[in-house]
């Protein structure tokens, strides 16, 4: 996935085009670069690396101008290099182009323009489509984009600009986000709001197959086939500041320390005198009552919200529920029909394989329903029915406030589902909303008793690092539980793993016995997620066995449990007392902080871990 932003205007292009870079570095960060209209030329500097490289030397040799174009990279085509790095050039130098997406036919189209003459200096995909439009080019860049679309197969959002039409720049979609930002005598592309947020706070959601014009004085929107599409700007209702670090050392540890309020505003808004409210549901309360299975897809840490949302589903609505990875759901012959509500959970909406499976659900009939983070974005769009979790911008790669809100929604679905199915009896229900509404302030002081700069799990941290490195970098985690924490000991490995690079597995505890306990020598560090639960007496078994092996042991236990503490367990962490089925809620902080506690103890980029993106627009 990367950003493309493209700008016009009075201001200074290189100025705004930078700073929009940085609101969108989180999307790929492996290159970057501009290119600008500075009267009868175009001038770019692309980089590879991080975009502060790029930012640096223009800031010695800055170039003039106030149309232009900018993008930051995650590579798909073509390794991390300056000559790779975006924007693109046509054989004349007039044309520059920023694309986000794959172009799936390149290859075949490329072909045909080499034949033609057109000179190639990249490896990428993206580069045949300045060759394309300079193809069509003649006098009118809106319809040589056009034409160059329509040959196109894949996935983009592009900006593109002509150094002989300096008055605009033509942008367009498909299955990669592009949003405008409607300003005054200026406007903006870009692939999320916070690249426009510094400026205005009007944005237009583009569809695909939509391309638009923008100019200084305004803004046109056109189908493939040219005729015009009248599109309405909609206020966005948050922030910058909610998108900037706010004194933090990094995103991650903002996003984890804001869990507690993020879920209380879900509550507010969403848990009603004690009935549930999703307003912006389009899915009628018929259909609710009438299926008869649900089929949860997602990916990574979404999936493992998806996993924890089975747990509560089925044991509160009564009806079967399976989760399946987005990338294997589409490839599968996945039995949903129209008694099956599907569940697309994803905090983007814009990962590709999750935006795949809900399109294959949707042709299988089955009604969808998307539980997103990003307002506009295409799964949000596409569902049958949209909740949005409201978790504000999450701009760390390791996605930590999407989830525990994913989860809120989950948890409120369920309250929603079983009240209208009646599928247990109100007062069961009564009391679930209480316990859900005890989780917001417990949250908040698990947070701020572990965020203090030398807590426990931060020396836990330590500790980990000294010995990792006595055993020669041969350390590693296994992270254990049951029931519906099992979930989340999958995504506390994944925590770990994407910003430490160190391995680390997620298994179900009961799991032991088949096969990971031959692992177990005094090496990997162990998470045994062991809170009061119907399995705690089955987690002690389990903790026991690997003491006997000599393993370490940190354990995620409920506060005041003394019992498990004659368990000789090396690292003991404690969350409050709260009815099991909210566990995971709490669980879930000590898994966050130790995963980045850890990362910073190794001194990696805990905001933009390597190979990684914020959202896999790409398959
Ligand atoms: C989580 O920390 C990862 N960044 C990644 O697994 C992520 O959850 C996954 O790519 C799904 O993204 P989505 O929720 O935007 O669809």
């Amino acid at each position: 996935m990367c950003g493309i932003i493209g700008y016009i205007g009075e201001r200074k292009a290189q100025e705004v085009l930078l700073r929009g870079l940085t609101r969108l570095e989180y999307r790929g960060y492996d290159s970057a670069g501009v290119a600008v209209i500075d009267g009868d030329r175009i001038n770019m500097l692309k980089r590879q690396g991080k975009l502060r490289i790029l930012i640096n030397e223009l800031s010695t040799k800055p170039i003039a101008g106030t149309v232009g174009v900018g993008h930051t990279r995650w590579a798909t085509h073509g390794v991390p290099n300056d000559i790779n790095a975006h924007p693109h050039l046509d054989c004349t130098g007039k044309i520059a182009v920023v694309h986000n997406g794959i172009i799936e036919n390149y290859l075949e189209l490329k072909k045909n323009l080499i034949r033609e003459g057109h000179k190639f200096v990249s490896e990428t995909d993206t580069e045949i489509i300045p060759h394309l439009v300079e193809k069509f080019y003649k006098g009118n860049l809106e319809k040589a984009v056009t034409s160059a679309l329509k040959l196109l197969k894949g996935s983009y959002a592009i900006a593109v600009i002509h150094k002989d039409e300096p008055d605009k720049v033509v942008g367009a979609r498909c299955d990669s986000p592009l949003i405008v930002g409607v300003g005054k005598g200026e406007n903006f592309l870009a692939s999320d709001v916070p690249a426009v947020l510094d400026y205005t706070k009007e944005v237009i959601y583009l569809e695909n197959h939509e391309v638009i014009t923008i100019t200084k004085k305004g803004v046109s929107v056109k189908d493939l086939s040219g005729r015009a599409i009248n599109k309405k700007p909609c206020p966005i209702s948050w922030d910058i500041s909610q998108a900037e670090k706010c004194g933090h050392q990094h995103f991650m540890l903002k996003e984890i320390s804001e869990q507690g309020d993020v879920l209380k505003k879900i509550l507010e808004e969403r848990l009603l005198k004690g009935k549930v409210s999703f307003e912006e549901l389009k899915i009628k309360e018929n259909d609710f009552k009438r299926f008869k299975k649900i089929a949860i897809v997602a990916c990574g840490t979404a999936y493992h919200a998806g996993m924890t949302g089975k747990y509560m589903l089925e044991e509160y609505v009564k009806i079967p529920c399976w989760v399946d990875t987005s990338s294997e759901f589409r490839y599968r012959d996945p039995m949903v029909d129209r008694d099956t509500l599907t569940i697309i959970v994803s905090q983007s909406g814009e990962t590709a394989d999750s935006l795949a499976a809900l399109r294959e659900a949707k042709k299988r009939g089955a009604k969808t329903l998307g539980i997103c983070n990003v307002l506009g974005s295409s799964i949000a769009r596409e569902s049958d029915g949209v909740i949005y979790t409201h978790a504000g911008p999450e701009i760390a790669v390791a996605s930590t406030k999407a989830y525990t809100a994913q989860l809120a929604i989950f948890y409120l679905l369920t309250i929603y589902l079983a009240a209208l199915r009646k599928s247990v009896p109100a007062p069961k229900v009564r009391a679930l909303v209480r316990e859900f509404k005890k989780v917001p302030d417990l949250m908040n002081d698990l947070i701020f008793e572990y965020r203090s700069d030398y807590n426990i799990i931060a020396a836990y941290a330590q500790e980990f690092k000294r010995y990792y490195f006595e055993k020669h970098n041969k350390s590693y985690f296994l992270y254990l539980a049951r029931n519906i924490n099992y979930p989340n000991a999958m995504e506390g490995a994944l925590k770990l793993k994407e910003i430490s690079y160190i391995s680390a597995e997620g298994y179900p505890a009961g799991e032991m016995k088949h096969g990971p306990i031959a692992l177990i020598d005094e090496n990997p560090w162990v998470v045994c997620i062991a809170v009061k639960s119907k399995t705690y007496d089955k987690m002690l078994s389990n903790i026991q066995e690997i003491k006997a092996r000599g393993g370490i042991i940190i354990a995620i236990v409920t506060e005041g449990d003394r019992e498990i503490l004659h368990n000789n367990i090396n690292y003991v962490i404690e969350i409050p007392k709260i009815n099991e089925l909210f566990s995971p809620l709490l669980v879930v902080i000590p898994l966050q902080l130790l995963a980045y506690y850890v990362a910073r103890e190794f001194g990696y980029d805990i905001d933009q871990p390597r190979n990684l993106a914020k959202s896999v627009t790409v398959e």
